[in-house]
């Protein structure tokens, strides 16, 4: 069948990249989406189960560091947009191993950069290249209302969100310097159904669900600013296709919870809904020593995303955090197979035998 557009989303296995690939997968049979993985300890096929049939869905197990692969693909397929999320995302990670985030985040960015400008040859008519980033990239803010806007200055404090700004900075500079057609977009903290229970929200629903401990990183007064997972897909999907070429959106949902204040509501709902009196794990509250070069807050402001493209977030938080709760809780298997490492097994049975020096990162750290 000839595909009216040749899709490449990289990181579709992942929390984000999920969501984003079953979207554009039900939304438009016209287009062939290819998921581009290298299903690291982060990346979980299961994720997708409900579309791996679907026609116009192809999943290729890559590197986005292998140049010579990202070329081959873009051939192979006839990509004409990318949609970038592949990325090591945890801040945690980023502390303990700066490499691997340097490698994967620029390095790898840099290389399918390189691939669209090579393949694409300067016929950048109907093309785009849409790369996903973080707000983090804006570094803190202090406790006085103010907000992060698309001008912002760059100003990361941890691995992770240095590696981030780095590509951020050659996306814009493929497109000053080769006229690539660009796209970024900064989104605040995701909350959902498929995210890696190493991230605040899984991992307490699931520790409380196991009556263990819940480590609560300094005072937990830290505050971050909540989006849900679908809602962030419903935006890249207007950017992608509405968005303007070199342009910047911010994206967020003015949701902003400190830390502690949003423990004890994730408490409140699991407590509920497992039948438990309300706030009964609260005991479970660990104070543990603070991240090093924690960020105080992040408050996204996304008033240019609403006013030029029309795009809200339709859920209400207590909705977001309630439809959450009851998905990981209703699907304890898919918490159980993560945590245990038995994810790891389903590209084998989906796919066959693992190619020659594949590699994998063990279960959780
Ligand atoms: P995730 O860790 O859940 O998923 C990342 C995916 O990328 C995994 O499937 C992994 O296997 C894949 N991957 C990692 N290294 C790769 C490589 N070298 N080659 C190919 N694939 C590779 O991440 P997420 O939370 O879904 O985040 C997705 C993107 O959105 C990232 O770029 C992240 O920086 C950005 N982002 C995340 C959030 C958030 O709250 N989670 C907020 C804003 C922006
Ligand atoms: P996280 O989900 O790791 O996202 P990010 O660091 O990208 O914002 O953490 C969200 C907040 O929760 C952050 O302020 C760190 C804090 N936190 C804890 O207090 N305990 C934990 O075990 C984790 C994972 C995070």
């Amino acid at each position: 069948m000839e595909y009216k557009r040749n899709i490449l989303i990289t990181g579709g296995a992942g929390f984000i990249g999920s969501h984003v690939v079953r979207l554009f997968v039900d939304k438009y049979p016209e287009y062939r989406v290819i998921n581009l993985d290298k299903l690291t300890y982060a990346g979980n096929l299961a994720n997708l189960k409900d579309i791996e049939e679907k026609e116009n869905y192809t999943f290729v197990k890559a590197d986005i560091c292998d140049f010579d692969k990202m070329m081959a693909l873009f051939e192979e397929y006839a990509i004409d947009g990318v949609i970038h999320l592949a990325a090591e995302s945890h801040v945690d990670r980023s502390i303990k191993d700066p490499f691997t985030f340097a490698k994967t985040n620029v390095i790898g960015t840099l290389s399918l950069l390189q691939a669209a400008k090579l393949s694409w040859d300067g016929k950048f008519e109907g093309k785009r290249f849409y790369h996903i980033s973080t707000d983090e990239v804006y570094g803190a803010l202090k406790f006085d209302g103010s907000f992060f806007v698309e001008t912002t200055k760059y100003n990361p404090h941890s691995p992770y969100s240095a590696s981030k700004a780095s590509s951020d900075h050659f996306v814009r500079a493929f497109h000053d310097t080769y006229g690539l057609p660009t796209i970024v977009t900064n989104c605040s903290n995701n909350y959902g159904p498929y995210q890696f229970p190493e991230k605040l929200i899984p991992l307490f629903i699931n520790n409380i669900r196991h009556n263990k401990p819940l480590p609560v990183y300094g005072k937990g007064e830290n505050v971050r600013d909540w989006l849900y997972v679908e809602d962030h897909a419903r935006a890249i999907d207007i950017i992608f296709h509405q968005g303007n070429i070199a342009e910047t959106y911010n994206i967020g949902g003015f949701n902003e919870w400190k830390n502690i204040d949003l423990i004890k509501v994730i408490i409140k709902t699991v407590d509920r809904l497992l039948g438990n009196e309300e706030g009964t794990s609260e005991g479970l509250i660990t104070y543990v020593t603070d991240r090093a070069g924690h960020d105080l807050r992040y408050a996204i402001d996304s008033t240019k995303l609403k006013t030029e493209l029309g795009w809200e977030p339709s859920l209400q938080f207590e909705e977001g955090i309630e439809k959450t709760v009851r998905w990981y809780l209703d699907n304890q298997e898919w918490l159980d197979n993560v945590t245990s490492g038995a994810y790891q097994e389903y590209y084998d049975k989906m796919y066959g035998n693992k190619p020659e020096g594949d590699e994998r990162i063990a279960g959780i750290g």
